[in-house]
């Protein structure tokens, strides 16, 4: 049985990768070190798998213990998703974000070289193309200046598994995620924001709830059908899938560069104004929202070519934005309670 770390194994996309993991027969070993997110997360994945993944709280930071972890952890593939992701809080808090996302990118290759580790998939980002010349959004599609702290961490994180791949001979892949969203069919586990929700649907969710008085949309003056930004929404447990696929590949030495990347999304776009109203549809419910300036260093669409991430991994989205809109209430409700 294979062994696989999952760095941020108890984060929103980390939960749902473990479960995916085990569902495939994948040994699972978790490192977090729980700034985002709460212990009770690996219960709630041993509740819906009923195996109790490895569990080790260490903050990646912290080189000794990285080292630690792997005199003690053999390992047969990384999927690495422990980062901070806020992009407003990384334009204040630069020095944070490149030490946090960067250095712990920078230890955990170390380990897989000077250990003879292979098989590393990278939590990647649409945000690495800015507003793109051309939709939908191909691989090709140029990386442009980033826009945010939390972009540029993307960017760099991707050239430094490049270059460590050829230099070391790694076996890696970067998956460039839209916006994922939607929690677990189970409704065990599901986006967990700590504090006033930067990403629309928590938001959305929590003023359904009461938490929040008002949805503030950010914008109608954009130039798309109905005036409100376009973005690709993908299931949380479709973009999980991703990683199995990509898991795969690699371990079955399918790729074709030591390096690869790939658009992860529905390749279908949705305005936040298409979103509300897919809410209140599908949940049967009225969304209190205004419109209200934009927001700074908001783009106005993007969503996925998906062509070469179906072909080569075999791998596509299989839930539709309602079922997706239907599990974010679901899970929400169940926070509540
Ligand atoms: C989506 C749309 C907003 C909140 C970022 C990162 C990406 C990924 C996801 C981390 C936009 C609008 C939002 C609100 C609104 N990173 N909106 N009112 O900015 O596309 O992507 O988060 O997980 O890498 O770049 O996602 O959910 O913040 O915004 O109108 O209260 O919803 O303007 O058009 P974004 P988002």
């Amino acid at each position: 049985m294979k062994r696989i770390l999952v760095t941020g194994g108890l984060g929103f996309i980390g939960s749902h990768t473990v479960v995916e993991l085990q569902n495939e027969g994948f040994e699972v070993v978790i490192i977090d070190n729980l700034s985002n997110t709460t212990i009770s997360v690996l219960d709630k994945i041993t509740e819906i798998t009923g195996t109790k993944p490895d569990f080790y709280q260490i903050d990646l930071k912290v080189k000794n213990d990285v080292k630690a972890f792997f005199d003690k952890n053999k390992v047969d593939g990384i999927i690495h998703f422990a980062a901070s992701k806020a992009v407003g809080e990384s334009m204040s808090k630069p020095l944070e974000y490149y030490e946090n996302n960067l250095g712990t990118l920078v230890y955990l290759l170390q380990e897989m070289k000077n250990r003879d580790l292979d098989n590393f998939i990278f939590s990647s980002s649409c945000t690495v193309y800015g507003q793109a010349d051309e939709l939908p959004i191909t691989e090709n599609a140029p990386i442009k200046a980033a826009e945010s702290v939390y972009g540029n961490t993307k960017q760099i994180g991707e050239e430094i598994i490049r270059d460590a791949s050829t230099a070391f001979n790694l076996n890696t892949i970067a998956l460039r995620y839209f916006n994922p969203i939607g929690a677990h069919p189970s409704i065990k586990i599901g986006e967990l924001p700590i504090g006033v929700p930067a990403n629309l649907i928590p938001f959305v969710t929590q003023t359904a709830a009461g938490i929040r008085k008002e949805l503030s949309v950010f914008g109608n003056d954009y130039p798309t059908e109905d005036g409100t930004a376009v973005r690709d929404y993908i299931h949380v447990v479709d973009l999980a899938k991703a990683h199995i696929a990509a898991l795969k590949r690699l371990i079955n030495k399918n790729n074709k560069k030591a390096f690869e990347y790939f658009n992860v999304g529905t390749g279908k776009g949705t305005s936040v104004l298409e979103i509300i109203k897919a809410f209140e549809k599908v949940n049967n419910l009225k969304l209190n929202y205004k419109i209200v300036e934009r927001r700074e260093g908001d783009i106005t669409a993007a969503y996925a070519d998906t062509t070469i991430a179906n072909k080569e991994l075999k791998w596509k989205t299989e839930i539709g934005i309602e079922e997706a809109l239907e599990s974010a209430w679901k899970w929400q409700q169940s926070q509540s309670v």
